[in-house]
């Protein structure tokens, strides 16, 4: 069944909450704009994510290896990078009634959209959140909350160059926590001011960037098609024109989901040139410069950066997973991950609490859990209403202990998408569930 496009993220906000993905940072006290929370499946799900992400990028190549580099750094990082003079919005305010504040770039009219209002002058806005290291708080001991991991990775490259045996083309990879004071966050985890990146700089021959580029833009893509699941006809490529690019890049192309509110930007692909490297020697008066070994020319490396969040990754396929059916007059409510980020992925539940019935059940349960995120389900009213709940959370097989199992030493095996079932001898489930898994 397609829900409507207008229902969609309502629907999803509020599965996430009732069944344990995402709640809004500090609600006691009445939540935090930009801030959320992850439960126990969110945080299953993110950690899937994140390790699809490192699978793929940096265990199954041998040409990316991985770095993690402080959440704070030295000041003068972010001067040299560019962040302190440009990453910046335009940040205008109602003067009117309601005194809300927006991004103007993103206002189609010069009134409030909110009461009409007049709006005030633009003024830039830096998006840095800025803090102070040691007692003293003057400008000489402010430092800033990362806004991106990439920097970590080009104030590294000489030690990753001198401790590795890494040559030219060669990727460093990284995942971890950002900061963006936004001006406007919303659209639930789409926009947050606390996230996590995963980003690759990917360092190439000068000259041999427009291949690169090329090869990541088509394999990000290929990853979100063919490793997470994601429905290829509502994802597209968006190559930025000229004049809406970052002040370090010559080219961008990010891979856009088709979100409930809009087309909007999944994952960027930028060509950032050598212009972190040649301003962080500048800076730094360190040699950034890279040897060829085989032809002995010295040069800055270019940069390809593929760069996406996690929990931009976790609303598209919890966007994207969701559906609902009608089966005999009710609503079924489904989200249709693939087996490998799914949260769970076996549930195994006594057709009832009888006490003859747990013990399989956990016998069960424990061949299971060594090869699959598996989760014993023997609350929750009766099997109907627990398959239903595991629809809901997206898990791809239940398996039901009952009755019957006592004599025959079977199960049923009942799959999400299909709520078809099937008998298995538990001496066979394993192997059966390598196949059924594909
Ligand atoms: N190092 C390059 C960089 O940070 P970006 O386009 O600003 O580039 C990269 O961000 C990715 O990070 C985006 O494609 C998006 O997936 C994610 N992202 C950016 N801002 C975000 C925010 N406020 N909340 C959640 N994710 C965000």
């Amino acid at each position: 069944m397609t829900v409507p496009r207008e229902q969609l993220m309502e629907k999803v906000v509020a599965l996430c909450k009732r069944r344990g993905f995402v709640y809004p940072s500090s609600e006691i006290y009445g939540g935090l704009s930009g801030f959320y929370d992850y439960g126990p499946y969110g945080i299953a799900l993110k950690r899937n994510i994140r390790a699809l992400w490192w699978r793929h990028n940096v265990e199954l190549r041998d040409d990316v290896v991985g770095l993690e580099s402080t959440l704070i750094m030295h000041p003068e990082v972010w001067v040299a990078s560019g962040h302190v003079d440009n990453f910046v919005d335009p940040l205008v305010q109602c003067l009117g009634e309601c005194k809300r504040r927006y991004r103007a770039d993103q206002l189609s009219s010069d009134r409030c959209p909110q009461c009409g209002g007049e709006l005030s002058e633009a003024r830039m806005f830096n998006l840095m959140f800025a803090t102070n290291i040691g007692p003293v708080e003057d400008s000489a001991s402010r430092a800033y909350l990362r806004p991106e991991t990439a920097q970590g990775m080009f104030v590294d490259f000489k030690n990753v160059l001198n401790s590795m045996r890494v040559r030219v083309p060669f990727g460093i990879a990284q995942q971890g926590r950002a900061f963006r004071n936004e001006i406007t966050p919303g659209n639930f985890v789409f926009r947050l001011r606390e996230f996590e990146l995963m980003e690759i700089e990917f360092f190439v021959k000068p000259g041999t960037d427009d291949h690169w580029f090329q090869y990541w833009r088509q394999l990000r893509m290929d990853w979100y098609t063919k490793v997470l699941g994601v429905h290829s006809e509502r994802l597209r490529f968006f190559d930025h024109p000229k004049a809406s690019l970052s002040h370090y890049s010559k080219q961008t192309t990010d891979i856009e989901y088709e979100f409930p509110f809009a087309w909007g930007e999944l994952e960027g692909v930028a060509d950032r040139t050598d212009f972190d490297l040649r301003v962080h020697q500048e800076h730094s008066g360190e040699d950034l410069s890279y040897l060829d070994p085989e032809t002995n020319e010295r040069y800055l490396p270019w940069v390809i950066e593929p760069a996406v969040s996690v929990e931009r990754i976790l609303i598209t396929l919890l966007l994207d997973a969701y559906d609902e059916e009608d089966v005999r007059g009710e609503t079924r409510v489904l989200l249709r991950f693939h087996r490998d980020v799914a949260p769970v992925q076996v549930a195994v539940m006594p057709l009832s609490k009888k006490e003859e019935l747990i013990a399989p059940a956990r016998e069960v349960m424990g061949l299971l859990k060594p090869w699959y995120r598996t989760e014993y389900d023997q609350t929750g009213g009766n099997i109907g209403r627990r398959y239903r709940r595991q629809d809901e959370i997206g898990t791809p097989f239940c398996i039901t202990v009952d009755f019957d199992t006592l004599n025959d030493r079977a199960v049923t095996i009942r799959e999400r998408d299909s709520m078809e079932q099937e008998r298995v001898p538990v001496a066979g489930l394993v192997d059966r569930l390598r196949e059924r898994f594909g």
